[in-house]
């Protein structure tokens, strides 16, 4: 079965890059010229997802804005005849079918995902995190797609981490399967280096299905007294196997200070427009 539906939770505090998401959405904050969730709706497209559910908290007007139409903008543009930006500006709010959920109050990821149950119905569907970027050949999401419609199994998508990392990330005990794919034994929230089965970890990607909202009905609070998806992932895979996918790509956590200044600086270096004044005034910086 085709996955054609994705789900972006968009409802956490992002409490890491206060004071600036006292007022403003982490997933708002700007990668050269776009908004980070403009990124990822633009991956899920190219992966041929059609309709996208945005989990939205308070104060995240400003992303419904974004993905709406702009008339006194469009307007001013057309009167100055700049074609070119009006076609952008039109763009944006064409991009996809997005539809709009609320999670009442940030108890957790897990949470955030259960407010997408009516929309998901009866279908596999993508959950892609707002502030992880990854830049890849293939659309990330369509990598692990694929996987599912090879093994018709729940897809988390992995990437290896230096030992350093692995107490920030979920890790996965697994066992091979081929060189992408790997059944998942054990799923482990956040462990020390000492209690680590590997240093797969989980990242902000999955394929996952409507079985998955059963088992965060039964999971208890964990850390921060947030519902985990990881702890649903872990009764899950008392029921059926799942699989995790080892994706190609480069991945930032944009939601992290130091991540996002990586994925500032690498995609403006990628940007044709910027790249060659952009690396001569790095490279300024650090001449003696
Ligand atoms: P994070 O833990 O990275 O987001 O959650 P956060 O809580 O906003 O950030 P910090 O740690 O305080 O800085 C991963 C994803 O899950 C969403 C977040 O918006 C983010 O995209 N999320 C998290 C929700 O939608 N609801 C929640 O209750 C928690």
């Amino acid at each position: 079965m085709k996955v054609k539906k994705a789900v972006i939770p968009a409802a956490g505090f992002g409490t890491r890059f206060l004071p600036a998401t006292k007022s403003m959405p982490k997933e708002m904050l700007t990668v050269v010229d776009r908004p980070v969730i403009h990124y990822n709706v633009e991956e899920l497209i190219e992966a041929g997802i059609e309709d996208i559910l945005i989990i939205l908290g308070r104060n995240k007007e400003e992303i419904t804005n974004y993905f709406d139409r702009s008339p006194e903008l469009e307007m001013l543009l057309k009167s100055k005849g700049n074609v070119k930006l009006l076609e952008m500006t039109e763009r944006v709010s064409e991009m996809a079918n997005i539809f709009y959920a609320r999670q009442k109050e940030a108890k957790g990821l897990g949470h955030a995902v259960a407010c997408a149950k009516s929309f998901v119905g009866n279908e596999p569907f993508a959950l892609v995190l707002a502030d992880d970027l990854v830049y890849s050949q293939t659309p990330c999401i369509k990598q692990l797609a694929d996987a599912y419609e090879k093994y018709e199994r729940t897809i988390i998508g992995v990437q290896p981490v230096p030992e350093k990392d692995v107490d920030k990330y979920g890790i996965i005990d697994g066992s091979a399967l081929d060189e992408h794919v790997y059944a998942v034994n054990a799923l482990v929230e956040k462990p020390a280096l000492n209690e680590a089965p590997s240093n797969v970890a989980i990242m902000g990607r999955y394929i996952l299905t409507p079985d998955i909202f059963d088992m965060i009905d039964q999971t208890t609070p964990g850390k921060g007294g947030e519902i985990q998806l990881t702890d649903a992932l872990r009764l899950l895979k008392e029921k059926e196997d799942i699989y995790a996918y080892a994706f190609e790509g480069k991945r930032y956590d944009t939601g992290d200070k130091l991540g996002y200044l990586k994925a500032t600086v690498e995609y403006a270096l990628r940007d044709g427009a910027l790249s060659e004044q952009f690396s001569a005034y790095l490279k300024t910086l650090f001449e003696k």
